[in-house]
């Protein structure tokens, strides 16, 4: 089904394919569950369908509240149709407790509530392995103006405060995520919407009672179960019930 369109782009978990109509991208969700800049590699049967619907329930949502994102529809288990947009080299971390590179970096414990969320950003470099970078590195180079650091700021802020409360509804803690962003362009003016996917593989999530990991340090820490995590996560949020009955029997 996917074989004959053109492939635009090729990422470790996704493929962008070109879209029916100009403006438009096929986004698939592969199974492929990489770790530490893929040097730990793994395929990870139904992740792709999972994350697919996971990101459309968070998008569709988002937009709901008025954070206009990439997402249009979706088309099938494995794909949803988004808006092209010029993708902004940030990986845009936003974090609530620590954990993970900022527990190393700066010595503090995994679960260690923060004093209030804090806002990263890496440069989207993979031979780099995405490095930090502060508002002047981003600024300098041209990668986004001041003014779109403040909108990118202010919409992960939003993002953060809306996904805090859908998680914690369902018995998750947000701990921290990662976003991406695009520039779309409307004549002569831009503006800069949510892109990529919002999804387990990208946000760090624990049972709010047990603080059990349902996110892709399962497969970075080899803790296991990582489908049965990702299948929690979509059942709490309600969406089991649409997924097709291979994954809804399990599949391990
Ligand atoms: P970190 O603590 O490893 O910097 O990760 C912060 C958040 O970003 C966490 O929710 C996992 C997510 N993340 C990605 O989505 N992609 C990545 O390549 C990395 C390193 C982290």
């Amino acid at each position: 089904m996917t074989t004959r369109r053109k492939k635009i782009y090729e990422g470790k978990a996704k493929i962008l394919y070109e879209g029916p109509e100009p403006g438009t991208l096929i986004q698939y969700f592969k199974d492929d569950a990489t770790a530490f800049n893929a040097q730990k590699k793994a395929v990870l049967e139904g992740k792709g369908v999972i994350n697919n619907r996971i990101s459309e329930f968070v998008m569709t949502k988002l937009a709901a509240i008025g954070v206009h994102n990439h997402f249009i529809r979706r088309l099938n288990h494995r794909e949803q149709l988004i808006k092209e947009v010029e993708i902004i080299p940030l990986e845009v971390i936003c974090r609530n407790i620590a954990a993970g590179s900022l527990s190393k970096r700066l010595g503090l414990e995994e679960g260690t509530p923060l004093p209030r969320s804090i806002i990263e950003f890496c440069y989207k470099n993979d031979e780099l392995g995405d490095p930090l970078v502060a508002e002047e590195h981003i600024t300098a180079f041209n990668w986004a103006t001041t003014q779109d650091i403040d909108d990118i700021m202010a919409s992960t802020l939003r993002i953060n405060d809306f996904l805090t409360g859908m998680f914690g509804a369902v018995g998750i803690t947000l701990v921290d995520f990662k976003i991406e962003f695009g520039r779309v362009w409307e004549g002569d003016f831009s503006r800069i919407i949510l892109a990529d996917e919002i999804s387990p593989d990208s946000c760090r999530l624990w049972d709010s009672t047990t603080n059990e990991k349902l996110d892709k340090d399962r497969f970075r820490r080899d803790l296991g179960d990582v489908i049965e995590s990702y299948t929690e996560v979509a059942r709490r949020l309600g969406i089991m019930k649409d997924m097709p009955t291979v994954i809804q029997g399990g599949l391990h």
